[in-house]
């Protein structure tokens, strides 16, 4: 059972409720004090909804401690008291409930809301900073939101709370304090060295940090800010000014200062004028969430101008000017019940988390990767361990850390296999990636298994388990063999193998050796290249006899071959010799068609230079996502990449600033989002396809 299903959805009796409110307290004094809560945010939510459900129809028995209503769940007290009460924020979990609460809004302040900015809900901790004369004399947490506790010891650990602002100007900025994602790997790195327990996730670490005086050893947090007001001794011309200001002009202003806001990120604060391109806005920073470098736990909705947040007013606990626009949880906590070791094609054992299963963001998680042994290390992890899961959109999830405190004795440490896991062999430990010491020949099965595939050789009829049957009878022990071994008779010996599967094996096979350089290439295996490596090394190179007559140096010339890269591709190619003679010698393409060999050896290559031989694409960047419909229907991804390349442009996986070109089919998520939101060129698949007619096959 997970944690997250002990929380009861309807609180049957008084006694549910008074333990619910006891839960709800203790785990928000631990979400608030950096301590790590036995629940993760959704079941918390779902407890306090439990318990305002049954407050409702009983209103006669809510307990003084119940959090509902109250800042901070009520947990938490400070001392140094707020100029202005340090509020939080109401929720809304869908369009149409925004919808109704701007409604309301618009009802309660008699006009229509000219400007709503939207702005990322930064998941970390609310801070105040108090500016005077220009320099950061004071932190204050939000505590209970009258008073908050003084945090000035993390001055100068928080990136984006500059010591000095441009302007000698008396004020308080309030923002989100919190570690983006490679603060929180560093933050844990740091901590499981001095021997302390890694924290669970980057909202955590944030708090714990925040909170810790004298420790040996300090590490960065970033702020970014929300808001401004005057203090006591601001000027009062300024003083005057800032209450006027429209919400986006006040962040403008911070920024100017030198203070960090979600301007300088890739979803910055953005005013429109209508519910419904609110609406639209929340859905596109929504599809970025799994590309932020740092957590957000939602959308704030903000009316701009500061005469409607004046006439909406505030409640005791959240301004009705501003709500929280509430994502799904991509957080939970479960057992990881087991570390899995699996060998690749390359040798490389790989180890696996196999956990209990969760409901995270929409789909079952049952697996996360732990990349390598340090990993598991580094992060401290035990069997039986309770564990933070982290996955959002189509990211491979992923184990941010144990809670250590929910930690009962039964644990046990993770063994680390001696030998290698498939053949029993030695296991090479000198690399991050342990190998086996027979590298690729170790798991043979699964590099022919690959070189088979759709995206390399595409031989139809060589499966999995065909594979198996090769190589169990003795038929198949490396990739050449199945060219200039295997026979006819040989295949027709087998289980299973009749004439015509046999004869469409053959063909299939005869067929394999037309596939251009960079799909024999791919189909090698060579570590640190894949498919879209392979097609960059056979486009510039054009012939194998060019590819292996590289050394480290040449090979850097290829565009995303760099000094750490190059030298193991070229162990790796001499490493596979032998076989690509073979291969060779078996009537396999070693050429790219359509390719042509560098002219100066040691001219260097110009990523921005178009390509030799031109076509549409020459010196576009070019992302494709979503389903292809049209001409290209058929195409898989790995085609399209093909295709992209033929025409002289360059593909690749992921939207930047330096993309030229998106191809957005049906279905088309995230990446079509960044491209709207960084004003990258789109194109429909018909589009598309017409750019590039005199290409397709
Ligand atoms: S505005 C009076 N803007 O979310 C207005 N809050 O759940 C209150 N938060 O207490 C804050 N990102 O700690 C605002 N862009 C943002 C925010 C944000 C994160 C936090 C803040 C607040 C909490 C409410």
């Amino acid at each position: 059972m997970t944690t997250t299903s002990a929380v009861p959805s309807g609180l049957p009796d008084a006694a549910a409720y008074a333990q619910a409110v006891r839960d709800a307290r203790s785990a928000a004094a631990a979400y608030y004090d950096g301590g790590t809560s036995a629940l993760d945010d959704d079941a918390y939510d779902r407890l306090v909804r439990a318990i305002t459900a049954y407050e409702t129809e009983r209103p006669e028995q809510v307990l003084p401690d119940s959090p509902s209503g109250k800042v901070a769940g009520g947990a938490v007290e400070g001392d140094v008291p707020h100029t202005v009460p340090m509020l939080s924020l109401d929720n809304v979990f869908s369009g149409e409930e925004f919808t109704t609460w701007a409604a309301s809004l618009e009802r309660r302040i008699g006009r229509e809301v000219a400007q709503w900015n939207v702005q990322p809900k930064l998941d970390g901790l609310a801070i105040a900073a108090r500016y005077q004369d220009g320099r950061l004399t004071r932190l204050v947490t939000r505590g209970d939101g009258t008073a908050g506790e003084d945090v000035s010891h993390a001055i100068g650990t928080v990136e984006g709370l500059p010591d000095r602002l441009t302007e000698p100007v008396t004020i308080e900025v309030r923002g989100e304090v919190l570690m983006t994602t490679a603060q929180f790997e560093y933050a844990n790195a740091v901590r499981t060295e001095h021997g302390g327990d890694p924290f669970a996730n980057p909202r955590n670490a944030a708090a714990g940090t925040l909170r810790a005086k004298d420790r040996a050893y300090t590490v960065p947090m970033t702020f970014f800010g929300y808001g401004v007001l005057p203090l006591p001794g601001t000027a009062p011309d300024l003083a005057a000014e800032l209450p006027e200001l429209a919400h986006g002009a006040l962040l403008d202003r911070a920024a100017a200062w030198g203070v960090n806001t979600p301007a300088s990120t890739q979803v910055p604060g953005v005013v429109v004028t209508t519910v419904a391109a609110v609406v639209e806005r929340v859905e596109e920073i929504a599809a970025l969430r799994a590309d932020l470098p740092f957590g957000i736990d939602g959308i704030v909705v903000k009316a701009d101008l500061a005469a409607d947040q004046v006439a909406a007013g505030s409640g005791s606990r959240a301004p009705r000017w501003a709500v929280a626009f509430k994502l799904p949880a991509v957080e939970k906590i479960t057992k990881l019940l087991d570390v899995e070791w699996n060998v690749g094609r390359t040798g490389i054992i790989a180890p696996r988390a196999v956990l209990e299963p969760v409901e995270i963001d929409g789909s079952t998680v049952t697996y996360a990767t732990l990349h390598n042994p340090a990993d598991i290390t580094r992060r401290g992890l035990l069997i039986g361990d309770q564990v933070m899961v982290y996955k959002a959109g189509d990211i491979i999830p992923r184990i941010e850390a144990p809670v250590a405190h929910l930690r009962t004795g039964d644990e046990r440490e993770i063994v680390f296999p001696t030998e290698c896991p498939q053949c029993g062999s030695g296991i090479d430990t000198s690399e991050q990636r342990w190998r086996c010491e027979r590298g690729r020949n170790c798991h043979v099965v699964a590099s022919i298994t690959y070189a088979a595939g759709r995206d390399q050789l595409d031989i139809e009829g060589l499966g999995h388990t065909r594979v198996v049957q090769l190589v169990e009878a003795g038929l198949v022990g490396s990739l050449p063999d199945l060219f200039d071994r295997l026979t006819r008779d040989q295949l027709l010996s087998l289980e299973r193998m009749g004439e015509t599967s046999t004869d469409n094996l053959m063909a299939a096979l005869a067929a394999a050796k037309a596939q251009p350089l960079s799909r024999v290439l791919c189909a090698l295996g060579v570590r640190a290249t894949g498919r879209s490596m392979s097609r960059r090394i056979a486009r510039y190179f054009a012939t194998m006899d060019g590819i292996r007559a590289a050394d480290a140096e040449a090979m850097q010339r290829v565009d995303g071959i760099g000094a750490e890269k190059a030298p193991v591709i070229v162990a790796e190619l001499a490493e596979l010799a032998e076989q690509i003679d073979r291969l060779a010698a078996a009537g396999l393409s070693m050429t790219e068609p359509g390719a042509t060999p560098p002219a100066a050896e040691d001219a260097p290559d110009d990523p921005d230079a178009p390509q030799a031989d031109g076509g549409p694409l020459a010196g576009l960047k070019v992302v494709v996502t979503g389903a292809m419909t049209g001409p290209l229907a058929k195409l898989s991804r790995n085609q399209m990449n093909e295709l992209i390349e033929r025409a002289g442009g360059k593909s690749s996986g992921s939207v930047s600033k330096n993309t030229s070109l998106v191809v957005a089919g049906e279905g088309a998520g995230s990446k079509r989002a960044k491209a709207e939101s960084l004003g990258v060129r789109l194109a429909g698949p018909d589009e598309f396809a017409e750019m590039v007619a005199d290409f397709l096959d």
